[in-house]
């Protein structure tokens, strides 16, 4: 089948290299140049493990192409899926769909034949009825079908997930439409991948409980920790006390500095805005969005806590700056409001992670970005883990605390176990463990 992606970043990318090894025949189109001009050379955007070889591999066999011309990718289109990014508006937390009309109103005036139109990208529920007014404004006499299909790949296994999903939710109102998405993942239901076929609009909601869901998990685990530390438990324990329970599940059980990423902190924002103009309020999702924003500084407090009376003047390492590993994602990545915390208490701070600096250099302009953990920690009074990266989960403690003025060691993912810690000579701090000794 020919298929054209409009919006070629994370999803758009990782959607088109592997529809096109299903053996789809696919074009992506991205307004971005630079990016296209990059793909065209086999130069990957972003840090996705595998993504490139994909791409080279079905370049290779001429199933998938770059444009930035979007009349070149949907001229002869049997489906077009529409990936471009829904950003929190400025102001008001409401998704942004403007990049999502826009590109519906583009495609509109180019459709020559019958075609499906695909959202791909998270969208509050209504928004494919407007997409398809705007089609049948612009393109009256066409063939269309508007269908939601929301993508719910983790970045750092992106393309295991897209192979492999738990489930695919197609969100379609006729016939034709829900024909031709069971072509299109014929491949993944033969793996015997569940296909949820449903409404548009419960597609498009889905997406955001799912997403709601995992927050509340991701942030009732960190509420939990805090309890743990003032009333002398271990969280880890108390998520595998839990996570052991088949109703529970264990992922999402990891107590941390908060969630962040691209998706979590727009998308539970953007479902209240939904929840709010429903009049139907969504409290438990309120009331994640506020801890989970007050936890982010919070983790910078704990640092200033464990470098003592003045923390003015000292010299703290974060390592790992991505907002979880095997990305190079910053977005909402919990270290900016870490790094926010600590500068506005006079701290110096170092940073080091193995993928993201280069996004990172500008999100924080006084940081000093380090080649390696080792040399953040250099003449440092604290490390602080940040993000839970493997190259990270094996640090020589000895080693690091050698190149140490002070010995503190602030393990906000809990990697290390406190007792190798202290060891190697560090003061330990981690997130909801019993204090030590
Ligand atoms: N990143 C994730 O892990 C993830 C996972 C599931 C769902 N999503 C959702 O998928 C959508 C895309 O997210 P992303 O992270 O891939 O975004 P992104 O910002 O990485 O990429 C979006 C791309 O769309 C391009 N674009 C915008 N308007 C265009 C137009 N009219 N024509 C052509 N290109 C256009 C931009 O240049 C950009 O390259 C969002 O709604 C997001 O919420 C993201």
């Amino acid at each position: 089948m020919r298929i054209a992606i409009i919006g070629t970043g994370y999803v758009g990318l990782v959607s088109g290299a592997c529809f096109s090894d299903f053996g789809h025949d696919v074009i992506c189109v991205d307004k971005d140049a630079t990016k296209i001009g990059a793909l065209e050379q086999g130069i990957m955007p972003i840090f996705e493990p595998g993504l490139d070889q994909l791409v080279a591999r079905n370049v290779a066999a001429g199933r998938l192409a770059f444009t930035t011309e979007l009349a070149e990718g949907v001229r002869g289109a049997e489906a077009i899926f529409i990936a471009v990014g829904t950003p929190s508006r400025r102001g008001d937390g409401h998704a942004d769909l403007s990049y999502v009309y826009g590109a519906a109103r583009e495609i509109a005036g180019l459709l020559d034949g019958p075609t499906v139109v695909v959202t791909k990208s998270t969208v509050p529920v209504g928004t494919g009825d407007e997409v398809e007014r705007i089609l049948r404004e612009v393109a009256p006499g066409a063939t269309v079908s508007v269908v939601s299909n929301p993508e719910f790949l983790r970045e750092g296994a992106a393309i295991e997930d897209f192979k492999h999903p738990d489930r695919i939710v197609v969100g379609a109102e006729d016939a034709r439409a829900v024909e031709m998405m069971r072509e299109i993942y014929r491949p993944l239901y033969l793996n015997k991948a569940p296909l949820l076929f449903t409404s548009r609009r419960t597609a498009e909601l889905t997406k955001y409980a799912a997403n709601a869901f995992l927050a509340t998990k991701i942030t009732f685990i960190n509420e939990m920790a805090d309890l743990c530390e003032m009333v002398g438990g271990d969280v880890q324990d108390v998520a595998r006390g839990i996570g052991l329970d088949g109703r529970i599940g264990a992922k999402f059980l990891h107590a941390g500095p908060g969630y962040g990423g691209s998706c979590f902190p727009k998308d539970t924002l953007a479902l209240l805005k939904t929840a709010e103009d429903a009049q139907s309020p969504l409290r438990i999702v309120e009331a994640v969005v506020k801890v989970n924003d007050a936890r982010k500084r919070a983790m910078g407090r704990k640092v200033l806590k464990a470098l003592g009376d003045e923390p003015r003047g000292k010299v703290v390492a974060l390592l790992g700056l991505a907002f979880k590993p095997n990305t190079d994602d910053m977005r909402d990545a919990p270290s900016i409001a870490i790094v926010q915390a600590l500068e506005d208490a006079g701290v110096t701070v170092r940073g080091y992670d193995p993928e993201s600096m280069e996004q990172a250099r500008p999100i924080m302009p006084a940081v000093q970005l380090c080649r390696s953990a080792y040399e953040a920690a250099e003449g440092a009074d604290a490390v602080v883990l940040v993000t839970e990266w493997d190259a990270l989960r094996a640090l020589d403690l000895d080693r690091l605390a050698g190149l140490m003025r002070q010995k503190i060691l602030v393990d906000l993912r809990n990697i290390y176990p406190p007792e190798e810690v202290e060891e190697a000579g560090f003061a330990w701090h981690g997130v909801g463990r019993p204090p030590r000794g």
